[in-house]
C-alpha cells in the first residue's frame, strides 16, 4: 500500500468528479472501458499504484514500481460532438504542465508533440488516447503517467522529484491535476489550444522527424488545432503530420 496520500484524495476527488481506486491492475485503460462499457459516466477517473500491463504510444509498454507514479487513466462522454479526441488529449497534457510546473525548481515544463511532458529536456510524463464515436457519443480513454519518485530505466526518461525541492505527495499532484483539468474542461478549444501551444517544446528549434519510415532534420512550427505537426522540411517546403516522431 502507499505511503502517501493518493488512495484517499481518489476516493475524495471534488464532483463531479469520481475516484475509483485500485491497488494493482492490468492497465487503467482497460479498466476503464470496461467502466465505460457498463455506463459509468464521464468525468471518472480510475488510478492505480501498479500496472502489470501498462502501455504506452505506439504499441510500447509503460513500467512503474508501485509507489513511484502517478497512473491513472481518465473517462470523458461527449454527446453530439464533432469528434474531436485531440481535445482530451490536449486537457490533460496542459493539466498535467499546470500541475507539476509549481514543483518544479528550475527550467519550465513543456509539451512535446504529440503529449508528451518534458523537464530537462527528457520526458516526465506520457499521455494515451483511445477512443470512440458510434456518430452520436464520443467516449475518449485518456490514460496517463506520470513518473513521481523515479523513472523507468529508459534514455531520455526523468521522474518529477529530481527536479523539485520539496517533497511529492501524489494525492496532492492528483488534487491539482484535477482542479487543472475541470478549468480548462469549461473553456472555449481555441484558447486550450493556445495555451497548449504557448508550451510546446522545441518550437522553432531543429529536431529529427521520423516519420513513415524517413527520417529527416525539420524545424517545428507548431500543432494545428486537429493536433496535428507542422514542421519546415530540409528544402524549407511545409509538412503536416498526424504519425511521426520528434526525437529528443
Ligand atoms: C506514452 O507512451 O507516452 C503514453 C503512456 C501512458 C501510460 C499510462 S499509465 C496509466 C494508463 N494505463 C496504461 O496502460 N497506460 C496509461
Amino acid at each position: 500500500m502507499p505511503s502517501d496520500s493518493l488512495a484517499s484524495a481518489v476516493r475524495g476527488l471534488p464532483s463531479p468528479w469520481q475516484g475509483f481506486w485500485f491497488d494493482s491492475v492490468d492497465s487503467t485503460q482497460d479498466v476503464a472501458r470496461e467502466a465505460a462499457r457498463h455506463g459509468t459516466p464521464g468525468q471518472s477517473i480510475f488510478v492505480a499504484d501498479f500496472q502489470s500491463a501498462g502501455r504506452g504510444r505506439q504499441g510500447r509498454t509503460w513500467t512503474a514500481e508501485p509507489g513511484t507514479a502517478l497512473l491513472m487513466s481518465l473517462l470523458f462522454r461527449e454527446r453530439g460532438a464533432q469528434p474531436r479526441p485531440w481535445r482530451y488529449t490536449s486537457l490533460a497534457s496542459l493539466a498535467l504542465v499546470e500541475t507539476i510546473q509549481p514543483l518544479v525548481a528550475t527550467g519550465a515544463a513543456a509539451i512535446k508533440w504529440p503529449n508528451d511532458v518534458m523537464l530537462d529536456g527528457r520526458k516526465v510524463a506520457g499521455v494515451l488516447a483511445e477512443t470512440s464515436f458510434n456518430g452520436d457519443d464520443l467516449q475518449a480513454i485518456v490514460g496517463v503517467g506520470l513518473n513521481v519518485a523515479t523513472a523507468p530505466p529508459l534514455p531520455g526518461a526523468t521522474a518529477l522529484v529530481e527536479h523539485a525541492d520539496s517533497p511529492i505527495d501524489r494525492g496532492e499532484l492528483l488534487l491539482r491535476f484535477v482542479e487543472r483539468l475541470e478549468h480548462w474542461l469549461h473553456r472555449a478549444f481555441e484558447d486550450v489550444h493556445a495555451t497548449w501551444q504557448g508550451h510546446l517544446w522545441a518550437r522553432g528549434q531543429r529536431l529529427r522527424l521520423v516519420d513513415l519510415g524517413e527520417t529527416n532534420d525539420v524545424v517545428v512550427l507548431g500543432v494545428r488545432e486537429d493536433g496535428a505537426l507542422l514542421v519546415q522540411m530540409p528544402d524549407r517546403t511545409q509538412r503536416v503530420t498526424t504519425t511521426g516522431e520528434l526525437l529528443a
